[in-house]
């Protein structure tokens, strides 16, 4: 019998990517979602790559009683991987009570019910945001947890805590918590792809969006950061990859591997990248070239981090293999595929 997963926010942009990595590795996926950031076309996606049509539900997870149902109808779920959760750091400073009111009570809702039905295994979606600006660099899973710069990332160290406070409680709940650096590119094909609803704010939807003349320029936030060319660095992971971590993290908590009952994990390639570095990696994938212009520096924008990843490395026995230029040629190969059919 092949093992059934729940993943929520399924129909979004890491979950979706994730939910073919799993059924690629012969998981049963049931898939939860609100559609408030994505629609249904991304289940033809996924059916059209993997040859497989997952579960889905359409469902608020904010709501207990609809939770409860959702849940109490499914037989012998082995784990949840929870994505389910709203992601603008922008927006929830304008927000910051529905950004929580969201982001908590869905994984309040989520492990009420893996409590109840003897789910024992839970992958958490979490982000390098909590660590803020760190000290020292690269940031290892021991690195301080710092205060949030914005209320969406608070909502992550908060979850986070939650799990471990449930954990703590004596409840018999794994988790493996993954802290996500910045996911970047599409599933090769194109079938599936980042398609945030509105004005993107994250560098490569507007870098690809600038590309293809939707925008002007790109403004790039600050260039007197303390970095070698004073814009900011991240460390880009390829999407793919990052969803296989999530495979990784399955895989060793239903084999029992697990050492601890919360286990945290950084999801990054160990490799600092700057924007402009970014910028000129993008113009050499898609050979076509990008206007630029420097602006103010962002609010709430951290200067540089980047990952040690080597814990995931050697306990999930995973690490990120894909290219920056294979992965910003596929979101190029995305971009223009939606502009094709008249969606960007
Ligand atoms: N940037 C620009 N111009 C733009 C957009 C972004 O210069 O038009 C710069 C930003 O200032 C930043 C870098 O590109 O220096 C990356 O910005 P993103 O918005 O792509 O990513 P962030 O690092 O700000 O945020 C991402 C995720 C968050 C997560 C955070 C953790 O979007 O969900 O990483 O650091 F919390």
């Amino acid at each position: 019998m092949p093992r059934k997963i729940v993943v929520t926010g399924g129909t979004g942009y890491i979950g979706s990517h994730t939910a073919v990595e799993l059924i690629n590795r012969g998981f049963n996926v049931i898939i939860a979602d609100d559609l408030s950031n994505s629609d249904t076309g991304v289940l033809e996606g996924i059916e059209k790559i993997t040859g497989i049509k997952p579960g889905f539900k359409k469902i608020d997870l904010c709501s207990k009683k609809d939770t409860a149902s959702f849940f109490s109808g499914l037989d012998r779920i082995d784990a949840v991987v929870h994505f389910a959760a709203f992601k603008s750091v922008a927006e929830s400073v304008e927000k910051p009570l529905d950004y929580y009111r969201n982001n908590l009570n869905s994984l309040i809702n989520v492990i009420d019910q893996m409590v109840l039905q003897g789910i024992p295994n839970l992958v958490f979606s979490s982000s390098c945001t909590v660590y803020g600006q760190p000290d020292i660099l690269p940031v290892t899973e021991k690195s301080p947890v710092k205060k949030a710069l914005s209320p969406y990332g608070n909502t992550k160290r908060v979850c986070e805590e939650i799990i471990e406070d449930v954990s703590v409680s004596g409840e018999s709940l794994k988790s493996v918590v993954l802290r996500y650096f910045n996911p970047i590119g599409n599933h090769p094909g194109a079938l599936i792809g980042e398609l945030p609803r509105g004005k993107p704010n994250n560098l490569v939807p507007v870098i690809t969006r600038t590309a293809i003349g939707k925008y002007d320029e790109l403004k790039v936030f600050g260039n007197d950061y303390g970095t070698p060319d004073g814009t900011c660095i991240r460390d880009y992971i390829n999407v793919t990859d990052l969803a296989r971590a999530h495979v990784a993290a399955i895989d060793r908590l239903v084999s029992g591997k697990n050492e601890n009952c919360v286990e945290v994990y950084n999801v990054g390639t160990g490799k600092g990248i700057s924007v402009l570095e970014l910028l000129k990696a993008f113009e050499k994938a898609a050979k076509v070239s990008i206007n630029y212009s420097f602006a103010d520096r962002r609010p709430g924008d951290i200067e540089k981090i980047w990952a040690d990843p080597s814990l995931a490395n050697k306990k999930l026995n995973w690490k990120a293999t894909t290219n920056l230029e294979e992965t910003l040629a596929s979101a190029w190969e995305w971009t223009l595929n939606c502009r094709e059919k008249g969606i960007l």
